[in-house]
């Protein structure tokens, strides 16, 4: 990504101008990631960052949910979406009717929701979780059964972690790890001898079942920096391996490449263009946002 220096150096002058800060997803290609952010991590530790940033200005490199939970979390800030078309198959999947609908079939259980929803469905719900915290937020629920909106793998993941509660769920799924097949696995294991599997738990169950560890992106990166593997697969968005490779140069990264196509429609270029022009600001009807917090500031206080 040399090619993009004189993007960067813009971006970066650009930032103190502005007096701005890039948070961005593991997810974001190399350039981002370690060209232009001031805070990289997984879905909850943005949003535990965006409720600490002092700058007038926080530009979002990730997708329009993660934008809209540092709305919520620190309201008096800017938030820009360099591209607002940056969506989400899971947030894209349930909407504010859909979480009534289980509230009727499952009367008086608890929903929690994945962050990856819009304003307008955590605002619907008891209390959010991310990929991080989901079988620690479960478990934290009364009563016997939970309902989990959208992610159905992860649901299906977590019922297996938390075996106490009766977890029924919605069906949605992330477009990028549904994709891969237990086969998929298997077959990069006879191929390769000693590789260690690392899924990320939105993976289907069976899938999940094949790996080595499954866990958060933050939770992937621990694992490898803890474990050094020789050699790893890492079930999940095709950049994470990418962005973390030259930290860990002992350690040799193969597998299939699937990239999340929202995440990828954020491009340096298209940062430049928004901090520049402080276009893309993403705005939540403050009724919406004030339930909203509730429940993503819930799921932060007890994940401490
Ligand atoms: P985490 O980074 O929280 O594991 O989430 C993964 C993801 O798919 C975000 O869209
Ligand atoms: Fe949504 Fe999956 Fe893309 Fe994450 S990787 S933004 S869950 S579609």
């Amino acid at each position: 990504w040399a090619m993009q220096a004189p993007y960067v150096a813009a971006i970066n002058r650009l930032k103190k101008e502005r007096n701005a800060v890039v948070l961005a997803h593991n997810y974001m290609t190399p350039d981002i990631y370690h060209g232009i952010a001031d805070f990289v991590g997984d879905s909850l530790q943005l949003a535990i960052k965006a409720t600490e940033v002092e700058a007038d200005v926080i530009v979002q490199c990730g997708v329009h949910f993660m934008a809209e939970t540092s709305k919520i979390l620190n309201p008096a800030k800017t938030v820009l979406m360099p591209d607002m078309e940056a969506g989400c198959s899971l947030a894209e999947s349930i909407t504010a009717e859909g979480i009534a609908e289980m509230r009727a079939q499952y009367p008086g259980a608890p929903v929690v929701s994945y962050v990856n929803t819009t304003a307008e469905v955590k605002a619907a719900s008891d209390i959010c979780c991310t990929s991080a915290n989901a079988a620690q937020i479960v478990a934290a629920m009364e009563g016997d059964t939970v309902i989990m909106t959208p992610d159905k793998y992860l649901a299906q993941n977590v019922a297996k972690q938390v075996p106490q509660k009766r977890v029924v769920w919605w069906d949605g799924a992330c477009i990028v790890h549904e994709r891969f097949t237990p086969q998929d696995l298997r077959d990069f294991r006879d191929w390769n001898p000693g590789l260690k599997i690392i899924a990320h738990p939105e993976c289907p169950p069976d899938v999940v079942a094949e790996a080595d560890f499954a866990g958060s992106t933050s939770g992937i990166i621990d694992w490898v920096s803890r474990e050094k593997p020789e050699k790893t697969m890492l079930v999940t968005e095709c950049s994470m391996a990418t962005n973390i490779s030259d930290a860990f140069p002992e350690v040799e990264f193969l597998g299939p490449c699937n990239m999340c196509p929202y995440m990828k429609k954020i491009t340096l270029e298209k940062v430049l263009y928004s901090l520049h022009s402080m276009t893309g600001a993403v705005e939540v009807d403050p009724e919406i946002a004030g339930r909203a917090r509730l429940a993503v500031q819930r799921m932060i206080d007890l994940s401490r």
